[in-house]
């Protein structure tokens, strides 16, 4: 979150995906003057995950909000397709305030490559 580049929003967000070898990829979110080139923290993440390994077991954000920020949906169907329904999301502020989602909860109804 720290090595967040959000010079125009000043929203800094963060992301760690867990994966099943133990490893632990992260990524901020990173803005653009022209703004919809924005990339959200839990892309990065999963941008660094697929250079190693690819089963998440769990994804964590944090953002100094007043609730636990939730993904995007733009960034929920970028998990889907490396996590399973049972994945758990947990999102945290700063202040320490806690949710936790599944990915099932987040996204019901994902477009998977089971329909293609
Ligand atoms: N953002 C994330 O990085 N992750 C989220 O879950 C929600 C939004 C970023 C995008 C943009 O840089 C800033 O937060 C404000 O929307």
């Amino acid at each position: 979150r720290q090595r967040a580049h959000a010079p125009y929003s000043k929203f800094q967000v963060g992301a760690a995906i867990l994966c099943d070898d133990g490893s632990i990829s992260s990524g901020c979110n990173i803005e653009n003057a022209s703004y919809g080139l924005t990339v959200c923290a839990e892309r990065n993440a999963v941008g660094a995950m697929v250079l190693g390994a690819r089963k998440p077991v769990a994804v964590a954000i944090v953002a100094d909000s007043r609730e636990p920020t939730p993904p995007c949906g733009m960034c929920r169907q970028v998990l889907a397709e490396f996590g399973g329904d049972s994945l758990p999301v947990v999102s945290r502020t700063l202040a320490g305030k806690e949710a936790r989602w599944t990915m099932a909860e987040l996204l019901p109804h994902a477009f998977t490559r089971s329909f293609l």
